[in-house]
């Protein structure tokens, strides 16, 4: 992993194709903690070869800030990924700080991915090391979930990706990440639990993947929250309006965070002070050392998006 972004709020992961300059000049301006640079399924296969340099010289030379950057490889099923990778990390400056992994089948695929890593940057003499998100998208993928998320220390985040699952699993949709209503529940339910339970068991961040009807932002924000309330830490955008309503989705509202802070210096004194009790009255709910690991996650997530408390 990149010590840099391993923490770093990745609340809107922002897809942009690699072969198209103009979105590759405009990808840093637009709000996203996360931009990935495709060459992917985005990038047409003739266009894949022109757009590893295309991608090269937006990251040498456009101005990121403090965005996460990460270039999404083709997987290894195809004939491309292991000259994606080396050129991409050979000729990359250090501000590349990821590669994204798509179609991730076992953990041997992280493996290979972080050896091939490990080489390139013991020849180029770098001294950055660039960590890995890797995407669950198959049933396979999802059977071996677990190890996956638990082969290689570089590895940030753990991704679904709707679209390729619902095609690996038959399901009969012909439009990816979006809630379908003849579905008594939320077809994915099971989907997001088992992934988020893996990435929280090896400390990983996770990141629901793409809503792909754009124009719909109502309906991008009622899905979004879905996988924002089970605890994902946030969510792909497709198109520059998308990011706005993923990185509210996945900001703690001012109350909440105010509320959080209340629970703690609560908390706190209660422990500390005068019976030293572990377990005391907030308002009409009892709070104890559980309160105080969900309080302290709002003000993590909020204090990344640069949130404040409100003077009391
Ligand atoms: C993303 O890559 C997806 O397949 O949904
Ligand atoms: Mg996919």
């Amino acid at each position: 992993m990149s010590e840099r972004t391993k923490n770093l709020p990745r609340r809107s992961c922002h897809a942009t194709p690699g072969s198209n300059e103009k979105m590759l000049g405009k990808a840093p301006g637009l709000g996203a903690d996360m931009v990935f640079l495709d060459l992917e399924d985005s990038v047409s296969p003739l266009e894949k070869e022109a757009a590893r340099e295309k991608i090269v010289k937006a990251i040498n030379e456009q101005d990121w800030g403090d965005t996460v950057l990460c270039v999404r490889v083709n997987a290894w099923d195809t004939e491309w990924t292991y000259r994606d990778v080396t050129y991409i990390v050979e000729n990359a400056s250090e501000r590349l700080d990821e590669i994204m992994l798509p179609k991730v089948q076992s953990a041997a695929e992280v493996v290979a991915l972080d050896l091939l890593l490990t080489q390139i940057e013991k020849t180029m003499g770098h001294s950055r090391r660039v960590g890995i998100e890797a995407q669950i998208e198959t049933a396979r993928g999802l059977i071996n979930v677990e190890e996956i998320c638990a082969a290689s220390d570089r590895l940030e985040t753990i991704i679904f990706g709707p679209a390729d699952f619902a095609a690996s699993t038959e399901m009969p949709v012909l439009t990816g990440g979006v809630q379908i209503p003849e579905y008594p529940g939320d077809h994915f339910h099971y989907v997001f639990s088992k992934i988020l339970m893996a990435g929280r068991a090896n400390g990983l961040q996770v990141i629901d993947g793409p809503f792909l009807k754009i124009r719909e932002l109502d309906a991008l924000r009622d899905y979004a929250m879905r996988t924002r309330i089970l605890g994902f830490d946030g969510k792909w955008s497709l198109h520059p309006d998308q990011v706005t309503v993923i990185n509210e989705v996945f900001t703690p509202t001012q109350e909440q965070f105010d509320k959080a802070f209340d629970i703690l210096e609560a908390y706190e004194k209660a422990t500390t002070e005068g019976e030293r009790r572990g377990a005391v009255m907030f308002g009409d709910e009892m709070i104890d050392e559980a309160s105080r690991k969900m309080a302290t996650k709002f003000v993590t997530r909020g204090e990344r998006a640069g949130m404040t408390r409100s003077a009391s």
